[in-house]
């Protein structure tokens, strides 16, 4: 959470840092601010409550020759210590200011640090963390006069997760940056440099990046970068490539990031399963644990947060299914204050989008303590939750910007089967022409998801019939229960409408008291033709619901005509193999959520109060 970006080279720092904060508003638009070194051998500062609109015109209001420069830096927050203000807004600065900081992060022992800077008689002006570091560091620079001496020193007493990105007036051609558990990239252009949060805030000038490690610290200037440990050593990062053109991380005609990427969704699947299945065998993208202890596995924990928990309750039906093994799932924030029992033949398999999810972060590391075995899913190539994984299979979706999760929910589906049919494969419990088998059938669903594609109007039309309803319940049974959870999270997230997903089942025990004439109710029917049973007992609830009253939408497979009587609404999906289903059953609830979002007027892909990447506990 929070989008930071700084620049030193030719072009205008403040047009390079706006652009770049554009691209990174999905991680936070609570405030916006800029600083820009300018040619007078000043820093100027400006910074707005709000979204990057608010603050684009304010320096539109007030002239932005004053912040003309080469160097500058910016921000875009996710507010977590003091209310999204213009006094809280980053860029930070000293009491000379002189010297101004923005973070991502939090500086845990922050208190500590306040009290202390209040006792030297320092007059902190804002309510956050990230002053505390701004006066350290300027007490640093005063003592040393060397800006990268002062952030090493000042690194080194903070605790927490945080990015850092510094400037000085008195060090007019250089910006320095620190990270420690939260994501810092370096782009290295033709007389130019950048860092930024995210390589989407300087792809359009660059594609050569470098991932920093862990508590490293970079120094960039027009000719180059250079990195070292919190100690002063000299220290590397990971180049790598960008290999998703500019137009990934933009619109494309459509209003919403969102709406663009519901549509990549067959393009998502097909390139996360492409290059995993050769000469008859599963690969992952990165293995650091041999076959045998893939063979040793008795146990599978499955840990993530919000949508990609939710992929993980479905991949918890086909590793079951598949491996023959006891697969828990667990919200990643539950399991590591836990005491899960865990040893070196456990699999924990940790899912984010992101890949740098405090709580799964967290998670992994709590697994890894005991000796289990760590396989992330992940769609940042990099990002800190594979870096510390055994195994890694990425998640080729592409960038994600609307904050609300789509392509990934469908890649981390196909990646977790693929994982799944890792693990039959090494422990023999499928044969490679079954695997095989499986793996053809993933590959049809790029054309499955794509079918359902074309009904979006129809979908369309019922979100704007559902704008004004208070409720929306989501039944499932089976893999169609997280596709219910699912469905009813887009729900809360895009719409700010109150949405409860139930395992079908236990409508019975408690939900039906919620019934009443008129409450629309979504209900993920399975195949007729996969297990009959499951079918069956849907079809009940859908009497139990009728009979109360309540209005039935159906999401049922084409041609399933014993359901079409009992259906106020029928949205139909192509037939697939059961466990598949919630690939192609998901995409009209995404669909149905962004409409009712968008009736109701709201920004689809800026939610209130959210953030795509939750780097805090
Ligand atoms: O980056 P991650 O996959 O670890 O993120 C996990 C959740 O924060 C994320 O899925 C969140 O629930 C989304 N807003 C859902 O749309």
């Amino acid at each position: 959470m929070c989008g930071i970006v700084g620049y030193v080279g030719h072009r205008d720092a403040l047009d390079v840092v706006l652009h770049g904060l554009g691209r990174l508003e999905y991680r936070g638009y609570d405030s916006a601010g800029v600083a820009v070194l300018t040619s007078a051998g000043t820093l100027a500062v400006t910074r707005k409550a709000g979204a990057l609109a608010n603050l684009i015109a304010e320096l539109d209001g007030t002239g932005r020759a004053a912040l003309r420069g080469t160097a500058g830096m910016g921000h875009t927050r996710w507010a977590t210590h003091g209310a999204p203000t213009d006094r809280n807004a980053h860029p930070h600065r000293d009491a000379t200011g002189r010297l101004a900081v923005v973070h991502n992060g939090i500086i845990e022992n922050h208190a500590q640090l306040r009290a202390e800077l209040e006792r030297e008689g320092v007059e902190l002006t804002s309510d956050t963390d990230t002053e505390t570091a701004a006066h350290l560091l300027a007490a640093a620079y005063a003592s040393c006069g060397d800006l990268p001496l002062a952030v090493r020193t000042v690194c080194r007493r903070l605790h927490g997760a945080f990015t850092l990105v510094v400037t000085h007036a008195d060090e007019p051609d250089l910006i320095v940056a620190a990270r420690r558990s939260s994501p810092l990239v370096v782009g290295v252009g033709s007389g130019e440099h950048f860092v930024a949060s995210d390589v989407a805030a300087f792809i359009e000038h660059t594609r050569d990046a470098v991932e920093l490690g862990q508590d490293q610290v970079v120094t960039i200037t027009r000719d180059g970068y250079r990195i070292t440990d919190f100690h002063g050593a000299p220290a590397s990062g990971k180049p790598f490539h960008v290999d998703w053109d500019l137009s990934a991380a933009e619109k494309g005609g459509h209003d919403y990031f969102m709406l663009k990427e519901i549509q990549e969704q067959p393009s998502a699947i097909a390139n996360t399963l492409r290059g995993h299945f050769i000469d008859g065998r599963i690969v992952l993208d990165e293995q650091r644990m041999d076959i045998q202890e893939l063979r040793d596995i008795d146990k599978v924990f499955v840990v993530a947060c919000g949508t990609a928990y939710h992929s993980g309750m479905v991949a918890k039906y086909a590793i079951e299914h598949w491996c023959r093994l006891p697969v828990e799932v667990e919200l990643a924030s539950e399991f590591r204050y836990r005491d899960p029992v865990l040893d070196r033949s456990t699999l924990v398999v940790a899912i984010s989008q992101s890949g740098e999810t405090m709580d799964t972060l967290e998670a992994v590391r709590h697994a890894k303590d005991q000796k289990a075995r760590v396989l992330a899913i992940c769609n940042t190539n990099g990002a800190q939750i594979p870096r510390e994984s055994d195994a890694v299979l990425y998640t080729h979706a592409g960038p994600e910007i609307g904050v609300a999760a789509t392509k990934t929910f469908l890649a981390q589906i196909v990646a977790n089967f693929l994982v799944g049919l890792a693990v039959a494969q090494a422990r023999g419990t499928k044969y490679s022409d079954e695997v095989a088998r499986e793996f053809a059938e993933l590959e049809a669903m790029p054309a499955a998801v794509t079918q359902v594609l074309s009904t979006v109007d129809q979908v369309r039309e019922l979100g704007r019939e559902l704008a004004d309803a208070k409720v929306v319940l989501f039944l499932g049974r089976h893999v169609g229960f997280p596709v219910a959870l699912e469905g009813a999270l887009k729900l809360k997230e895009l719409a700010y409408m109150h949405a409860e997903g139930f395992a079908a089942g236990e409508l019975k025990h408690g939900p039906i008291a919620l019934l009443e004439p008129g409450l629309p109710v979504v209900v993920i029917m399975p195949s007729p033709k996969g297990r009959a049973v499951l079918h069956a007992k849907l079809l009940s609830n859908i009497q139990e619901i009728r009979a109360r009253g309540a209005r039935t939408i159906v999401i049922a497979e084409e041609g399933d005509e014993t359901v079409r009587p009992y259906a106020s609404h029928l949205l139909e999906v192509p037939a697939v193999p059961t466990l598949l289903q919630p690939l192609v059953s998901t995409v009209p609830l995404q669909v149905l959520a962004a409409e009712i979002a968008r009736q109701r007027g709201y920004d689809v892909d800026r939610p209130r109060n959210l953030a795509k990447s939750v780097t805090v506990e």
